[in-house]
């Protein structure tokens, strides 16, 4: 079946970072408001809104005080519904992130939990110490840790138990045997559909269900795991969810899913089970990295598409994206964004171009990163003060603990730090990048004078407007969107692959790397079709591939 959510390309937000419209240094809605044209202006049609609820910010608003109202750093709920209005104007959707594996301990429904005898209690997951009482004897319920790499249960002194929290510890897990714990958030879904919200990005949603607290299995991170990632009960939660509010709205889900193999990401989003529309699965940008994220090894064209090609053909539909609010840029990722504190290296453009091409011609609905299409690399942080993120600093702790060098742990934070994606758009080359008046919560990149959105907005060569044509492309050609996906060829630097739809076919050509890439014949024989888009400008491919091209090729 087609749906609405199939045909556009969709854009996140992370609204602290986006633009700042009074000066305080944190972007906020009206800055979003005040964009909108520019999102539109790209061809976008909805919209990933991180979260701007009420939040003491822990983990930069995925710690929710109140789902129901905003966090005045971010607006009024007037500005809230201005947005879904000025929205709608442009065509284009708002989907909602949201958070339900815990809460901030802030929340309401926590502060009430700490007494044993209320009705709350239940709704978290608290338990007694393992060793009996006494000081010193207080031991934690299991030997669960958390995706923070720190602790995951936290002693309350009030009420003499421990308290689960996967990530944070101002991140309380909330407890979904608690079949009240549901329906709060089934009214949490109808409260914001009824604004105008098309849908939701589920943060974490198949860890949701702990089914056992035993001990977990020896591992060096998330010990435990075994026990709530997804279980048969969170398949349950999720199809209640939709059963009850979400199939009664014009609406769609995307669930960020952590560690799924493709068996379980069936199970969470065939269409015939009513669980979830699409997922986000991290494999393919786990390609050159070792231990999830952290530790990067070498990079091979080869992997990646083996990896895109498990996915994209073993799902009927995948949630595609390059970036987002918790990994590297990409260009600095998989590109060529040169050393991002000496300005944008000479094949930062060509490999932002391609970069696009490869997303954009995957089957699936594209999600573009904030600052993305106009090639925003890594931050270029000097010191781990100048990143402000919650799990960089639980991973430095940890790595110290494991006696990793301090080289190492830079280089390797460096890499994978979230607050790569976090700092602020570079709109211009004014002072704070265009951004915001005062000093930004988090550094503005020092490429911001080469690389920003004014600079690129009328140059017909610049990555902005690579991005542009290539959505435009994608929307008016139906093979690029619903086409099937099939691997053709790869090496350690070039892929590729072509996408079919009845008697039409496409074919893309990638290089990943600073070799002109002379391709062997078999790989050359692929590349018959007319060109269409070549990133570095060129009508004929003449069987290669200059250094981080990509070229989209008619047939073949
Ligand atoms: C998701 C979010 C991340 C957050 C975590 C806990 O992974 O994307 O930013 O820290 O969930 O809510």
């Amino acid at each position: 079946m087609k749906a609405w959510w199939k045909d556009r390309v969709a854009y996140q937000i992370y609204p602290r970072s986006f633009q700042d419209s009074n000066n305080d240094g944190m972007g906020d809605i009206p800055g979003i408001i005040s964009r909108l044209d520019e999102i539109g202006d790209l061809g976008v049609g909805i919209i990933w809104l991180s979260p701007v609820y009420k939040s003491p910010d822990a983990d930069n608003g995925y710690d929710i005080s109140d789902y129901r109202e905003i966090n005045p750093k971010f607006g009024t709920m007037a500005d809230m519904e201005r947005l879904f209005a000025e929205a709608a104007k442009r065509d284009i959707r708002i989907i909602m992130d949201l958070v339900i594996n815990h809460t901030s301990d802030e929340h309401e429904w926590f502060r009430k939990s700490r007494d044993r005898a209320s009705p709350y209690r239940d709704y978290y997951i608290w338990r007694p110490p393992r060793n009996g009482k006494g000081p010193g004897r207080r031991l934690p319920p299991n030997n669960w840790t958390g995706f923070f790499m720190g602790d995951v249960w936290e002693y309350d002194e009030q009420s003499g138990e421990f308290y689960l929290h996967l990530f944070d510890r101002k991140q309380p897990d909330l407890n979904y045997k608690n079949p009240r714990v549901v329906e709060e958030v089934k009214e949490i879904l109808r409260f914001w559909l009824d604004k105008g919200a098309a849908g939701f990005r589920c943060d974490v949603i198949n860890i949701l269900y702990k089914t056992s607290l035993a001990d977990g299995k020896r591992a060096l991170a998330v010990r435990g795991i075994e026990h709530y990632k997804s279980q048969e009960g969170n398949h349950a939660v999720l199809r209640e969810l939709r059963r009850d509010v979400l199939d009664k709205y014009d609406c769609f889900t995307v669930g960020e899913t952590v560690m799924v193999d493709l068996d379980e990401a069936k199970l969470l989003c065939d269409e015939s089970r009513g669980e979830l529309d699409m997922l986000f699965y991290f494999d393919h940008l786990e390609v050159d990295r070792r231990i999830a994220q952290y530790v990067p090894k070498k990079f091979r064209a080869k992997r990646l598409l083996k990896v895109m090609t498990k996915w994209q053909r073993g799902l009927d539909w995948n949630a595609l994206y390059l970036e987002n609010h918790d990994q590297a840029r990409i260009v600095s990722h998989f590109g060529a964004a040169g050393n991002p504190a000496g300005g944008p290296g000479k094949h930062w453009r060509q490999s932002a171009k391609m970069l696009a091409l490869f997303e954009l011609t995957l089957r699936g609905t594209p999600f573009i990163f904030q600052g993305q299409e106009i090639g925003m690399t890594n931050f270029d942080f000097e010191s781990l003060d100048d990143i402000d993120d919650v799990l960089s600093h639980g991973l430095n702790g940890l790595m110290k603990k494991l006696r990793i060098p301090g080289f190492l742990r830079w280089k390797w934070l460096k890499a994978s730090s979230r607050d790569n994606a976090r700092t602020p758009v570079q709109w211009d080359a004014s002072e704070n990048a265009g951004f915001s008046g005062a000093r930004p919560w988090l550094g503005v990149n020092g490429n911001y004078r080469h690389i920003n959105y004014a600079a690129q907005k009328d140059d017909p060569d610049s990555v902005l407007n690579f991005y542009k044509n290539i959505i435009s492309l994608r929307k008016s050609t139906e093979c690029l969107v619903h086409g099937e996906f099939a691997p053709l060829y790869a090496d350690n630097r070039v892929m590729i692959y072509r996408r079919e739809l009845g008697d039409e076919s496409y074919t893309v050509a990638l290089n990943f790397s600073f070799r002109d890439v002379k391709l062997p014949k078999r790989a050359a024989g692929f590349l018959g079709g007319a060109v269409v888009v070549s990133t570095s400008g060129r009508r004929e491919t003449e069987g290669r591939l200059p250094p981080w091209e990509g070229v989209l090729l008619k047939g073949g």
